[in-house]
């Protein structure tokens, strides 16, 4: 089988195209032909070994997948040949076929194309655990989102509206925030023309945002945090922009409001079963039309390196595909 390895720590071009031994299922794994695997901005950091998980070598990047079951191991009784699933899994997924444990695997409704299901698995997870579990949205309540048409930011403005929020959308360009308002936001603000604070506040009549979602970190956290409702919460999703910020607690004093991380892959490892329906949910909405999950553009596969340069330029919309 055809696989993108990652064989040392280096820039999207060190990334090598190989012919490996297709693997089979050990007892209680499946074989799954890929039809499609997702990128995500970490994966710009993982070949560079700047991500806090350093995989051992030869690896193959993109952490999630969808595609059709092949082959089942001993022991499997809730998949069989045939059956169209999806997974994530940390890395691995940028090859013809991948082998994973069963349990690890859930069903695409026939409804919901691969490259949307391989797309939808970690940003929506995401957002989904950030919006309901940590941040605890409300109908009715004002969301902001930061970097709002990229990967998680684009799956923040969907949930968001289609949990009843009033979504304020952040980027830094207008032809993001068309998308954004495309996908449902009810305002926008670029943060390149204009001072967040104010913007924010302008946009609030002053009172502020009640939850703030923020993947980019950098120079915008601070702003943000400054123009927060009282009893706002802030979530800590991801810093795109490069910079970890510092920011001042005399802020979350005077807001009487919440600073709440959020890190869905170890939320997902200790607490399987709320993951699971986070993640059936969310198909489901798919294939009901709630969600439409925006594909940026599919890549071959052969062709890794120039998709995850496209990430790393900061010139995608939602998501970037690549396709065995
Ligand atoms: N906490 C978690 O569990 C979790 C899960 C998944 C992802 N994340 C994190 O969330 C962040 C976003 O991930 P993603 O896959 O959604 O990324 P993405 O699709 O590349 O979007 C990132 C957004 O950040 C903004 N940005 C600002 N400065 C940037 C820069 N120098 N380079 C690239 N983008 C920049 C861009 O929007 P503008 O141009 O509009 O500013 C861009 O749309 C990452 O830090 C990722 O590690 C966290």
């Amino acid at each position: 089988m055809k696989a993108m390895l990652c064989t040392r720590f280096g820039g999207p071009d060190d990334l090598e195209f190989a012919d490996l031994p297709a693997p089979e299922p050990g007892a209680g794994d499946v074989a799954v032909a890929v039809k499609a695997a997702a990128l995500n901005f970490f994966d710009t950091l993982i070949i560079a070994g700047k991500y806090q998980m350093k995989p051992a070598f030869p690896f193959s990047p993109a952490a999630e997948f969808a595609g059709v079951v092949d082959r089942v191991g001993s022991g499997v009784t809730t998949f069989r040949p045939g059956d169209r699933v999806a997974a994530s899994m940390g890395y691995g997924a940028a090859r013809e076929r991948v082998v994973i444990a069963a349990d690890r695997l859930v069903r695409v409704p026939d409804s919901v194309d691969f490259d949307r299901a391989a797309g939808l698995l970690i940003t929506y997870g995401t957002t989904l655990h950030a919006l309901k579990d940590r941040a605890k949205l409300e109908a009715g309540e004002t969301l902001a989102v930061l970097g709002a048409s990229g990967g998680v930011g684009l799956a923040a403005v969907e949930l968001g509206k289609l949990m009843g929020a009033r979504v304020i959308a952040c980027a830094s360009s207008e032809d993001k925030l068309a998308l954004a308002r495309q996908h449902g936001a009810d305002a926008t603000i670029n943060y390149a023309a204009e001072d967040l604070r104010e913007a924010l506040r302008r946009t609030t009549d002053g009172k502020g945002p009640n939850v703030i979602y923020d993947p980019v970190g950098g120079p915008y956290s601070e702003p943000a945090l400054r123009a927060i409702g009282w009893e706002g919460r802030f979530l800590v999703v991801g810093f795109a922009a490069g910079d970890i910020p510092k920011l001042p607690l005399n802020l979350v004093l005077l807001k009487n409001c919440d600073v709440r991380g959020v890190f869905w892959g170890a939320w997902s490892e200790r607490e399987p079963e709320a993951h699971r329906a986070n993640i059936a949910q969310l198909m489901n909405w798919c294939a009901d039309a709630k969600l439409a999950v925006h594909i940026h553009k599919v890549f071959p596969l052969v062709q890794t390196a120039q998709a995850l340069k496209a990430i790393a330029s900061r010139s995608v919309m939602g998501k970037v595909v690549l396709r065995p």
